[in-house]
């Protein structure tokens, strides 16, 4: 039984640095937040998140996929960890396993992720790279629901960076980090709050009375290097 003003319990999977989690952990410790990270559950026992989480003061749980027989196995010990710790939604940051239906099913409408680029474009491994291999000018991430598709559940939030002249993959990537690390947040808030919740594979939005930063922060949180840029090519006479 959830009463009025608690917050939601949320439970965080990974793979390695953390560095996403730790912008949840840090959101979630300012008063007001409406959302409390209660577990971390890491596939990888040497994961630098399960450190972060630690050092958070959250419980933080290592599920081998080497002690199950198949991928779904490993999925029910995944939702069964989180059943028992009353964890209401998901959130997914770089864990690098694709859920199978016994997960997403489960956690449907319940369980969301963060990609590093603007889907639908540039979905799996090393979106940052196929961004610069296309030659996109504008990258930047997307957090959206789970569902059984590869990066490809409905989208919840997005920022948009440049892409710069001379951009090399870990320059994009540090560009698009620190995207993520202010977009994840805020959708973590808008799905506790009941703003973004998903419906018939959708998301629905109210963001009725939210400031019109907060609403204009689902697109584009700083375009400012972006105008910048735009002017510099304005001044330019071949
Ligand atoms: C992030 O770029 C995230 O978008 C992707 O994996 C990376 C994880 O980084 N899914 P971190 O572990 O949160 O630092």
């Amino acid at each position: 039984m959830t009463r009025p003003g608690d917050r939601l319990r949320v439970g965080v999977l990974v793979s390695g640095r953390g560095s996403n989690l730790q912008a949840l952990l840090d959101a979630s410790s300012r008063p007001g937040y409406p959302a409390e990270i209660v577990v971390v559950i890491s596939d990888r026992e040497r994961a630098a998140a399960l450190d972060r989480a630690r050092t958070a003061g959250v419980e933080a749980l290592v599920v081998n996929p080497k002690d199950f027989a198949d991928r779904e196995a490993f999925d029910l010990a995944l939702v069964s960890e989180l059943n028992a710790r009353r964890v209401g939604l998901v959130c997914t940051a770089g864990f690098m396993r694709i859920l199978s239906a016994a997960f997403t099913n489960a956690f449907a409408g319940r369980a969301m992720n963060i990609h590093p680029s603007l889907l639908p474009a540039f979905p799996g491994l090393h979106a940052q790279r196929q961004a610069l291999e296309h030659g996109a000018r504008v990258s930047g991430c997307t957090v959206h629901f789970v569902d059984s598709g590869l990066d490809s559940g409905p989208i919840i939030a997005q920022a948009a960076v440049p892409v710069l002249a001379g951009d090399g993959v870990e320059a994009l990537a540090a560009r698009v980090l620190k995207a993520e690390h202010q977009v994840y947040p805020l959708a973590l808030r808008l799905v506790a709050e009941g703003r973004a919740r998903m419906e018939n594979g959708r998301t629905v939005l109210n963001l009725a009375g939210a400031s019109e930063r907060a609403s204009s922060a689902l697109v584009a949180p700083d375009l400012r290097p972006l105008a910048e840029n735009l002017e510099d090519l304005a001044r330019f006479t071949p």
